[in-house]
């Protein structure tokens, strides 16, 4: 069952694909920074491949000389201590299951690999990548050498957050016990078929890349940040139970209020971060008060927002109000040039804004501070593709010429 094996020709290739997932209750902070060990347990909404995917082929031949890895077409490290790591933990599996005993059949791990990844979005919008990125490395790695068992130890080597896209829909990261990991896992709460009006929107901003990266500013607020501390010895266990109720019953009043809450305290701890860090930005503030004036003039939550280390933001909303709440986007930050593409993703209908809706929330507009909106909704996990002709490496071994 490994990797289709031409292995005639003595090449093995497996391809896979993985999503991007957007944290309800955040991960900021590790326990084991070699490990990759959160200090506290997070949960997460996994967005659908067809808007935001990493396509990842890894191959495997008697005849390739060294370890290769290419990302987007451009050759890229592969000494990487985290990539090494994945690759370390996948073979070790690998070594584990065939028990010492040498298979002929089997794919020989000692054979060099070479590995080709991309996105099906542009990396300069900033979202977040490096989650679809390593879940996808893993899972390609694992078809490549025939493991069937749950991954998402493996995946977690690579980035924290990687572990909850080895699934789909709504998951959870529990933080753990164990010294070694071993308990440091993704577990699936709800399949993406559970909460079918879900619709997430994604408000990609122009310009600004991230000052700090998430690796190194959640390690100085871990040094650093008494509130981060609270946060995750008291907060978070009690907010993890909520949400994973507010999810279970597909309450999405309580579910958007936790998720806003939950997004404002992690970057709280940020100011608390010493030296402070800074995520949000004055654009974000605006999207923040937009949401609230939103849902203050229907008296219910309609929209709930939440950020990450970057400055784009993510709305979740339900079906029934996606074409109202772009329109009040649309209204909110005029396209500069792009007024067709601001609207990409899944369709978006028309809606004819009340007057006394735009009078009320429309309040300053911002033209062009938004570059577009990718309208998306929950989604699987990693997926295999049969199709050979999908492989992004080619019969050589070396990436395809891309179109
Ligand atoms: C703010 O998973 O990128 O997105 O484990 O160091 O690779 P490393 O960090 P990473 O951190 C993600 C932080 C976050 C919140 C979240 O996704 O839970």
């Amino acid at each position: 069952v490994a990797a289709a094996m031409a292995a005639e020709r003595g090449l093995a290739v497996a391809t896979c694909t993985a999503p991007v997932n957007i944290a309800v209750i955040k991960y900021w902070g590790k326990r084991d920074t070699d490990l990759i060990l959160p200090i506290n347990s997070s949960l997460s909404v996994t967005l659908h491949q067809d808007q935001l995917k990493t396509t990842t082929t890894a191959a495997a031949s008697r005849d390739f000389t060294e370890d290769r890895l290419w990302l987007n077409g451009k050759e890229a490290d592969v000494g990487h201590p985290r990539v090494q790591a994945c690759l370390r933990e996948v073979r070790r599996l690998a070594r584990k299951r065939r028990g010492g005993s040498e298979d002929t059949a089997a794919l020989s791990l000692s054979y060099k690999i070479h590995i080709a990844s991309e996105n099906n979005f542009p990396t300069a919008a900033g979202l977040a990548s490096s989650a679809a990125g390593y879940a996808c490395l893993v899972s390609a790695l694992a078809r490549l050498y025939g493991l069937e068992e749950e991954l998402s130890e493996v995946a977690r080597r690579g980035s924290g957050s990687a572990c909850r896209s080895m699934f789909g829909g709504f998951v959870q990261w529990q933080r753990g016990e164990r010294p070694d990991g071993t308990d440091s896992l993704a577990l699936q709460v709800a399949p993406e078929t559970h909460w079918p009006e879900l619709r997430v929107l994604v408000l990609v901003v122009s310009g600004e890349k991230k000052p700090v990266g998430s690796t190194a500013g959640m390690q100085t607020s871990v040094e650093t940040s008494p509130l981060l501390k609270h946060r995750a010895e008291v907060v978070v266990p009690e907010r993890l139970a909520q949400m994973m109720r507010h999810i279970r019953e597909r309450d999405f009043e309580g579910f958007g209020q936790l998720a806003m809450r939950d997004s404002n305290q992690f970057h709280a701890t940020c100011l608390d971060t010493f030296p402070p860090i800074f995520y949000l930005t004055d654009l974000s503030r605006h999207i923040i008060a937009l949401a609230h004036r939103y849902n203050a003039h229907h008296g219910h939550t309609k929209v709930a927002y939440t950020f990450d280390a970057g400055p784009n933001a993510v709305i979740f909303t339900l079906a029934d109000t996606v074409a109202e709440f772009v329109e009040v986007v649309r209204r909110s930050f005029p396209p500069a040039t792009n007024g067709d593409q601001f609207v990409r993703g899944l369709p978006v209908g028309s809606a004819a804004l009340p007057q006394e809706l735009v009078a009320a929330v429309v309040t300053e507009p911002l033209p062009g501070a938004v570059q577009y909106i990718l309208h998306t909704k929950p989604g699987p996990g990693p997926q295999l593709v049969d199709d050979p002709s999908q492989h992004l490496l080619g019969a050589d071994g070396l990436p395809r010429s891309r179109a």
